[in-house]
């Protein structure tokens, strides 16, 4: 056989950027309120008939997979608020070119799902976690912390590799807790990334005044830590150090400070079957109509490739921080 025909497809934007990465949200709901993410008391949510249900969320990767992407992430909302949802990861799992099946949580839920969902095919996850203070956590998400604190261990016990920290570094929030962070990550095995905030909706706007650019996060934890190249695996944008002597690996998430769209690899499928192309801007093309009218794989296929061609080129937070209206949770980060 030709080895051209044998090789993998690639998914190319107009930009020349291979689309690999798909994060699919499955549910906008959360458990937590984090400040910068939902605004208080919002009930707005999707209405269960317009949720894809398992078996379309399932041909929609399956079409991607087909189409070259092999990095699935898992993201809310809260992922977990689904219900059943080790058994959608099940069947995600069986599906043949995903290399990379992940989750991103905010842990609540950990004690009760860790050991389903490792079973069920995530090797590894990623969690939110602003504060280890009990009082801060309440005032940032509205929620306890023993809760994240049990989940998180029971993460570490069901041995997901490697589990990755989200901390949204906030200058008067949080930012004094960059070094017990550090200590914590280092004792328990955890991989660090610090966020900055972005302007997502009123939430993120407003949040965006306690703005940190994190060039003076590394540069404050080089004073202390000797600081060496580090790598981690995975699909993100985190650029990474390591310190020396211990395992612990960094990884800077710079939207704002140092963007990266250039090496944009990624879309998102929201819980209403929306194909959104990027984090900070509304291109967008609709999947669940055209599922519900009964489309074939191969037009399927066809609708996505013409999605992929609708991709911008970057954000626009800097320039337009009015812009982008849809808040956090709702395309899952
Ligand atoms: P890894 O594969 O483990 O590297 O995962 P990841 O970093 O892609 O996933 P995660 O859900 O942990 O993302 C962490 C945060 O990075 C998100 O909550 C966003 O704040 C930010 N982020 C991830 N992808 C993008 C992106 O494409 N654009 C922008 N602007 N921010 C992103
Ligand atoms: N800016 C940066 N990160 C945000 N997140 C939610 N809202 C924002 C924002 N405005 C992050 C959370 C979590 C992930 C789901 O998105 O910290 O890690
Ligand atoms: Fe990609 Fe948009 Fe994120 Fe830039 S902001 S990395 S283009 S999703």
């Amino acid at each position: 056989m030709n080895k051209q025909n044998t090789a993998r497809p690639v998914l190319t934007d107009p930009f020349g950027r291979r689309i690999e990465y798909i994060r699919l949200s499955v549910t906008d709901r959360c458990d937590l309120r984090c400040f910068y993410c939902m605004p208080e008391g919002y009930r707005d949510f999707e209405v269960p008939e317009h949720w894809l249900s398992f078996a379309e969320i399932e041909r929609v990767v399956g079409a991607f997979a087909a189409l070259g992407t092999q990095r699935l992430r898992i993201t809310g909302g809260e992922p977990l608020v689904r219900k059943d949802l080790p058994q959608l990861i099940n069947r995600l799992n069986g599906l043949e070119g995903i290399a990379d099946l992940s989750l991103s949580t905010n842990a609540t839920r950990l004690g009760k799902y860790a050991q389903p969902l490792y079973d069920a095919g995530i090797s590894r996850i990623n969690v939110s976690l602003d504060t280890l203070k009990p009082e801060r956590f309440k005032q940032i998400t509205g929620g306890k912390l023993d809760k994240v604190m049990t989940g998180l261990m029971a993460a570490k016990q069901a041995g997901f590799s490697p589990i990755k920290i989200n901390m949204v570094a906030m200058q008067g929030v949080n930012d004094d807790e960059i070094e017990d962070m550090v200590e914590f990550c280092i004792e328990h095995g955890f991989t660090l990334r610090f966020i900055e905030t972005m302007p997502m909706g009123d939430t993120g706007r407003r949040a965006s005044e306690n703005y940190l650019d994190l060039k003076q996060v590394k540069q404050r934890l080089a004073d202390r830590y000797e600081l060496i190249p580090g790598t981690m695996p995975g699909g993100g944008p985190a650029r990474y150090v390591q310190v020396a002597g211990t395992d612990l690996r960094i990884g800077f998430i710079t939207p704002i400070s140092q963007h990266f769209c250039e090496t944009c690899n990624r879309v998102r499928l929201s819980v209403d079957g929306t194909l959104y192309m990027c984090l900070g801007q509304d291109h967008k093309f609709e999947l669940r109509s055209l599922l519900r009218a009964g489309i074939s794989d191969e037009e399927l296929q066809d609708a996505i490739q013409h999605a992929i061609t609708l991709k911008p080129e970057r954000h626009e937070f800097t320039d337009k921080p009015q812009q982008t209206v849809r808040f956090m949770s709702m395309t899952g980060g």
